[in-house]
């Protein structure tokens, strides 16, 4: 076995966005792209010598060519020890768990997320540190600063490890472990929920679900949790094979690109429940029989109901939601007399919260909950959190949601996505719309008067850092919101995001029509940001 050092050059377009290196495969397939950015990873983490690393991804094609290429690059550079997912499968959850389980050093995960996979797809790295959470910006920064120096990388010339089998191999003197995927996550989850009682609710005959994997790297966790432990009947999970393309899918658990669960859930026959996952497994969708959960409202209801949970009877020391999430939970923090924290999108963001026990559950407006249990959002996790309290309750999707607006009232919630516009115009619609920020307080806009205009700035109260530009916010006086974002997890263009939300208690009027109890704050959206001469789109991509 030869250890080589491979001379090589920069490229100057790895920088980290809100959720790992993001690229297209064939990016990730040119000469030296994935080994510089793994080198720079190695290179700026101090004292990674000798230390343990978790390695997994979504399955998503291309995956197992860059875990041999990891597990070579980390046999030469004396990483002690690798611990890698059967047949290279781990969810972003599982990595969390793993790293956390056995105090290693850290992780790498390949996964593009939600983002459609294949030859031509999408393929991503991602790195998380000993907490189990994503690497925070001043890691980022240091792997990206790496990058625009870097002039070599070490790889081992070694045949490829065999992924498919459990057990442990070497790798010069590395040590790998291919280990199951499921086990370790499956026994955190039977730590938190009360599985048998899940289990009476899921086999007693009068309950119905459909579960939807997308194709993704779900599909082995959903089947052993649902259909063998839980006693669901065999079908249960759909398109639960991982397929390095995801079926040709775009693995996104929404309305629009779950299409097949959602003719399910709103058909004749119309389970229950169901639930979706995407691409690496952290993001959930929650549908009752004909009836949508918006992913901020689930936040909120969890929070609510939490003390139904084993795993949080005990209480919660308080919650985080993103700035663009609805305030929908943060009516049910004042209402239980806890913190409620407001981060920039991303989830790495939570990352000190939940060490310092400030916050026990998380949630994000785009499919992503999660507690304290990991330190990512965690799709499975949020499904059976659900179950246990349909459970407990034996009330239904719709009733629990109902009963949660008579009570706290209903935020309506909207965003409205414009997916790969053209790049230099969605940023100067940004620009400009900042620069009208000032002159809009106290304006009234239509119905509407502005309570504050500015663009998210946020400290966080644990490390004190500071993190700016995070979004455009305007608030109104009767606590409707619009928020302006370019997403940051895209690959093609620039994505505008428009976040729309406005507070209604009178429960009479629980029932209209999102899109339609939103209507004036749209109108109102594209005036103000000028998004249909920025963007030359009559209307968004996607609405969820
Ligand atoms: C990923 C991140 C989330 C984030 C989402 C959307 O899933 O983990 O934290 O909310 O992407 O990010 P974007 O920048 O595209 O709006
Ligand atoms: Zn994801």
């Amino acid at each position: 076995m030869n250890l080589r050092t491979v001379s090589t050059t920069p490229f100057n377009d790895q920088k980290p966005g809100t959720s790992g290196l993001r690229k297209s495969v064939p990016v990730f397939q040119k000469l030296h792209y994935l080994e510089n950015f793994i080198q720079s990873i190695f290179d700026s983490l101090e004292g990674i010598a000798g230390q343990t690393l978790v390695v997994g991804g979504d399955g998503r094609y291309y995956n197992r060519e860059a875990i041999q290429i990891i597990l070579k690059m980390a046999a030469a550079n004396g990483i002690g020890k690798v611990l890698v997912g059967q047949g290279g499968i781990l969810s972003t959850p599982a990595v969390s768990c793993i790293i956390r389980k056995y105090q290693t050093f850290g992780g790498i995960i390949l996964s593009a997320s939600h983002n459609p996979g294949g030859p031509e797809g999408d393929f991503g790295v991602k790195y998380n540190i000993s907490n189990g959470g994503p690497a925070p910006e001043k890691v980022t920064e240091a792997i990206f600063a790496r990058t625009q120096e870097i002039t070599e990388y070490k790889i081992l010339e070694a045949a490829d490890i065999n992924l498919d089998r459990v057990g442990s191999f070497k790798l010069g003197t590395m040590e790998v472990e291919v280990m199951d995927s499921v086990v370790p996550y499956l026994e955190l989850m039977e730590s938190l929920f009360d599985l048998e009682k899940i289990r009476q609710l899921v086999t007693g005959g009068n309950f119905g679900m459909c579960i939807d994997s997308l194709h993704a790297v779900t599909g082995p966790y959903a089947r052993a949790i649902f259909e063998q432990r839980l006693g669901a009947k065999e079908g249960t999970v759909q398109n639960g094979i991982p397929l390095e393309d995801f079926g040709g899918g775009h693995p996104d658990p929404n309305l629009v690109y779950a299409e097949e669960l959602v003719k399910v859930l709103f058909g004749e026959d119309a389970p229950d429940f169901g639930a979706a996952s995407d691409g690496d497994g952290d993001r959930n969708m929650i549908l009752g029989r004909r009836f949508f959960v918006t992913p901020s409202d689930s936040l909120a209801i969890l929070t609510a109901n939490a003390h139904l949970v084993p795993g949080y009877q005990d209480g919660l020391a308080g919650v985080a939601r993103s700035m663009p999430t609805s305030e929908a939970v943060d009516r049910v923090a004042a209402k239980l007399g806890i913190d409620c924290y407001e981060t920039p999108t991303g989830w790495k963001f939570f990352g000190n919260l939940l060490d310092a026990n400030k916050a026990t559950l998380c949630g994000e407006e785009s499919f992503g909950t999660g507690s304290n249990h990991i330190r990512e959002k965690d799709g499975l996790w949020a499904v059976l959190f659900w179950l246990n309290i349909l459970a407990v309750t034996g009330k239904s999707v719709e009733q629990i949601v109902r009963e949660h607006w008579a009570t706290y009232g209903r935020n309506f919630y909207s965003r409205h996505d414009y997916e790969e516009v053209a790049s230099e115009p969605a940023q100067q619609l940004i620009t400009e719309l900042e620069a009208k920020l000032p002159t809009l307080v106290g304006q009234t806009l239509g119905n509407y008067e502005v309570k504050y205009a500015d663009n998210f700035s946020y400290t966080d109260p644990v490390d004190g850092s500071v993190s700016q530009k995070q979004g455009i916010r305007l608030g109104f006086t009767d606590g409707s919101r619009i928020v302006f974002r370019l997403s940051g997890t895209g690959t093609k263009g620039a994505t505008l995001r428009v976040y729309l939300e406005s507070y209604e208690p009178d429960v009479s009027q629980h029932q209209r029509d999102t899109q339609e109890a939103l209507g004036d704050l749209i109108l109102l959206a594209n005036e103000v940001a000028k998004i249909q001469e920025f963007t030359g789109r009559d209307k968004p991509t996607v609405i969820t």
